[in-house]
């Protein structure tokens, strides 16, 4: 797993190359602020053979973050993600690897038809309860989020993980009600505590893609207050001494910052911000979406866009989205080996300072 003393190890390599606040604190660890986030792509040989160069050339250029789920790209995309830090010129207490767990994965290849697939490959061999799944394709169920972190390790050819997702759990809104959603989420994490105490993960959380930005009327709305309460009592129940929950993950750029604008989660003193939330709970926050899924590579609007530092579009845009309050890292995906270089381009940049992220809003 990554450790202090290999993380900044590694800082100590490249930090001086980089901006202001890019090696960025994660409990006990420095963390690159612009993280590799593996999503997009076929699920083909060609794209592996992209990926693996590209994740190498950022864990060598600076990017010790680099995120997968387990479904991406039909597995493939954890796969690679082995491969590459098992030939990378760097030590794996050096890197911070995150996956998710959630959406039923398909192995190597899109089945022609999924849902067949599905029933035939988990539902039948007793892997999950169809009362489980929603929208047929995703269960969070504690059993079945057991056997896809074996199945993530066992991909990844890594003993444990840095961070483990429960992956967008709002889909479950879809299959039964929310407070039914909360108290699979806390047996759940209660297994996820007890594979922390058993050294499988150093810390979990979820990634979500719409729950904690929309208005609390929203149907896919979960309470990050709720969440997190629900993540300690997981703890006491595994008998942990501290909870292991310890991250969110949010879309978050210029043209999505409802993270940072919509105040739906109730904080001690008033509703706040799902960013704000985070923060002053302690909790770290990584964005994925960064770049729009590469619509702001093409151009950001013109008063956000003056700004910001970089040279190009897609830095600028990266810049914003880890300028906001809180965050961590900015997860952006790339198979392209010229992308990587002109993400990780954008770290040499300082990001907007406080003062200067409020006023875009002003
Ligand atoms: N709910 C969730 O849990 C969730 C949802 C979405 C994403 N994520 C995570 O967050 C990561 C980032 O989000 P994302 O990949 O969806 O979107 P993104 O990072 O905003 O954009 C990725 C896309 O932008 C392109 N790109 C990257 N750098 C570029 C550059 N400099 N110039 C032009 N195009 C560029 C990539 O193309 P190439 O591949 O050709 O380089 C890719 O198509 C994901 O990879 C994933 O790890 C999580």
């Amino acid at each position: 797993m990554a450790t202090d003393d290999g993380t900044y190890e590694y800082q100590g390599r490249f930090g001086d190359e980089f901006g202001r606040t890019y090696f960025r604190r994660l409990d006990d660890l420095a963390v690159s602020s612009v993280g590799l986030g593996t999503y997009l792509g076929d699920p083909t040989d060609a794209v592996d053979d992209d990926y693996r160069e590209a994740i190498t050339t950022a864990l060598e250029s600076g990017v010790n973050v680099v995120d997968t789920a387990i479904n991406y790209r039909c597995q493939r995309s954890e796969r690679v993600v082995g491969e590459a830090i098992a030939d990378a010129d760097v030590d794996r207490d050096e890197v911070f690897v995150a996956t998710k767990g959630g959406f039923v994965p398909f192995d190597g290849e899109r089945p022609d038809d999924p849902g067949t697939y599905v029933r035939e490959e988990f539902v039948e061999p007793g892997l999950v309860d169809a009362d489980d799944l929603a929208r047929g394709s995703h269960a969070i169920a504690p059993e079945f989020v057991d056997t896809q972190l074996d199945w993530s390790l066992d991909n990844l050819g890594l003993d444990s993980v840095d961070l483990y997702y429960v992956h967008n759990p709002e889909t479950q809104l879809n299959a039964r009600s929310r407070e039914a959603v909360y108290d699979q989420l806390e047996e759940t994490f209660t297994r996820l505590e007890k594979r922390a105490a058993a050294g499988d993960l150093d810390r979990y959380g979820v990634a979500t893609w719409t729950a904690f930005r929309v208005p609390r009327d929203h149907d896919d709305y979960l309470s990050l207050p709720e969440v997190v309460s629900r993540a300690r009592k997981a703890a006491k129940r595994a008998e942990n001494t501290a909870t292991h929950f310890r991250a969110i993950q949010l879309p978050f750029n210029v043209h999505m910052a409802d993270g940072f604008t919509v105040e739906s989660q109730q904080g001690p003193e008033g509703d706040q911000s799902a960013l704000w939330f985070a923060h002053e709970a302690g909790l770290n926050v990584f964005t994925s979406a960064s770049i729009g899924q590469g619509d702001l590579a093409r151009g950001l609007p013109e008063d956000v866009d003056e700004r910001l530092a970089g040279e190009t579009a897609a830095q600028r845009a990266i810049n914003f989205a880890r300028s906001a309050p809180g965050v961590t890292c900015s997860l952006v995906g790339a198979s392209d080996v010229e992308h990587v270089r002109e993400n990780v381009d954008a770290g040499r940049y300082d990001p907007m300072g406080a003062d200067a992220f409020d006023a875009v809003f002003e």
